[in-house]
């Protein structure tokens, strides 16, 4: 099977957030099954740095306002395409706006640029290159979707994945007539959505599937609370909803050789946890203490309750904790954070900014992750919280609740405890959370039997591989004339 993938990020050539890590991870995920990933990315300067040699496989002399063409590489296993569009994507700033934070305005023509490309690829633009199916991740990819069943093979087989129904693309009816739509798209049966367009709704409505990365968060986003304006087409198409559970790259995730940890060790071995403590204590300005050491390593917005943290920092002081925070985003929660760690000089460290290398030792050495979260899809941090002994203290909200399992009395005495799980959205809960966090890292054989849980759990991709291969299968299955 010949997987179409289309992605904004793509770990580790570009990365914002865990979709450049998830798309990064299946094309090696899937091949033991037989699915064959091309990976197709815009053109950011990372990329194109990047990439050893390429060849122009096809070209456009005016695409959404400017001459584009479209790369082939490979990256060691990696197959790639690459938008290269030096207007739509080769600016300073982030992958979405301009260097003072804000959104380019014109996002939506970038992202209709990726899309409108994806789907001609799909459609037969490269020759000797033809996809069985079209999987697009996200908003920046959704429109893809529209523009295949509008396009040359409007048959094939489509999949959108949600990673976070947050982030909409959602842009003024206005730009409608430049996309290249045929007018009878623009309806409810289309892209349509609350009176303008809506690309993530686009690609919900079209696709012959829907996954999302967690099956509670599957569950979750058919609700108003969770559903962002989504869940009435989401609770629509239910029977063609999938929660498929994210993994990890367990190689580049491995504490016994981990090349951004100074010290190597395995669950037999914590004890050598201390020296990474030490290292992240440096890194972060904190002295060696008796309390656990938190961490957080994140992006620093509402969605991650890093607000709440931050108003609970000097609780957290005072019950004896520490803490190292690594994370950028919300200027707001950014300055709370930083006035923290002015308040608590040598307990709370704070850099803010983002270090791939970093995040690795953190969780090499830290005690205890905290995630907040308000809802989260998946969540990739607090597996690799599992995987390196790091006990994550998590919101019980989407996939964080799939995949930590509470310190309650049944759960202890079973031997199955693996972190600490308290209700989402209230300083409250969270200060509860932390609190009996520091109650269980007293009790040293009760934390290590909890550490050694949690790092023998299984978050590779195997099983979670194996259901977008089947579900791949099943889509080509429905195609087939019987
Ligand atoms: P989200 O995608 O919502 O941000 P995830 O937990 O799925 O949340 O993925 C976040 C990814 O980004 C993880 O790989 C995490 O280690 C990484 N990350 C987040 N913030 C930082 C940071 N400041 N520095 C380094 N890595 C970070
Ligand atoms: C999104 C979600 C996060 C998820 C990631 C990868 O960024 O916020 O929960 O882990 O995508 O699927």
């Amino acid at each position: 099977v010949d997987i179409l993938a289309v992605a904004s990020e793509m770990h580790p050539l570009v990365k914002t957030g865990g979709l450049a890590d998830v798309v990064g991870a299946l094309p090696a995920a899937l091949a033991p099954y037989g699915v064959r990933v091309t990976t197709i990315l815009p053109g950011y300067p990372a990329v194109l740095a990047a990439l050893p040699t390429t060849r122009t496989v096809a070209r456009y002399a005016d695409l959404f306002g400017a001459p584009a063409r479209v790369l082939r590489a490979t990256l060691g296993e990696t197959r790639l395409l690459v938008l290269d569009a030096p207007l739509h994507f080769q600016r300073d700033g982030s992958l979405y706006g301009d260097p003072s934070g804000r959104e380019w305005s014109d996002n939506w023509q970038r992202f209709a640029a990726l899309s409108s490309v994806a789907a001609d690829v799909a459609g037969g633009a490269i020759k000797g290159y033809a996809p069985d199916i079209v999987h697009a991740h996200d908003w920046q990819a959704a429109l893809t979707l529209a523009y295949v069943r509008h396009g040359r093979r409007p048959d094939l087989p489509t999949v959108a994945t949600i990673h976070n129904l947050a982030f909409q693309g959602r842009f003024d009816a206005d730009i409608f007539p430049a996309l290249g739509l045929p007018w009878s798209a623009f309806a409810t049966e289309g892209v349509e959505y609350y009176g303008g367009v809506g690309y993530l709704k686009a690609g919900l409505y079209y696709a012959d599937a829907i996954t999302t990365v967690s099956p509670a968060y599957a569950d979750e986003i058919l609700t108003p609370t969770h559903g962002m304006g989504l869940d009435g087409l989401l609770a629509a198409r239910r029977g063609r909803l999938h929660g498929i559970l994210n993994g990890i790259d367990t190689v580049e995730w491995d504490s016994a050789t981990d090349r951004h940890v100074p010290v190597h060790y395995g669950p037999r071995g914590l004890a050598e946890r201390r020296r990474n403590r030490r290292a992240v204590e440096k890194r972060f300005g904190i002295a060696p203490g008796d309390g656990p050491l938190f961490a957080v390593v994140s992006r620093l917005t509402w969605q991650k309750g890093m607000d709440i943290l931050a108003d609970e920092i000097d609780d957290l002081v005072a019950m004896g904790g520490r803490l190292a925070v690594l994370g950028s985003g919300d200027r707001g929660i950014e300055g709370a954070m930083l006035d923290a760690a002015a308040r608590h000089r040598g307990k709370v460290g704070v850099l803010t900014g983002y270090d791939e290398s970093l995040s690795h030792l953190v969780q090499a050495g830290a005690d205890a992750l905290l995630i907040p979260s308000r809802f989260e899809p998946c969540g990739l941090t607090q597996l690799y919280a599992l995987r390196y002994g790091c006990i994550p203290v998590v919101a019980h909200t989407g996939g964080l609740g799939d995949t930590v399992i509470d310190a309650n009395q049944a759960a202890l005495a079973a031997g199955v405890a693996t972190g600490v799980v308290h209700d989402p959205g209230t300083r409250e809960a969270l200060h509860s959370g932390i609190h009996r966090t520091i109650a269980l890292y007293r009790e040293r054989e009760t934390w290590a039997t909890m550490q050694r849980a949690g790092m023998r759990a299984d978050f590779s991709w195997r099983q979670s591989a194996a259901r977008y291969a089947a579900l791949y299968h099943s889509l080509l299955q429905e195609r087939t004339p019987a």
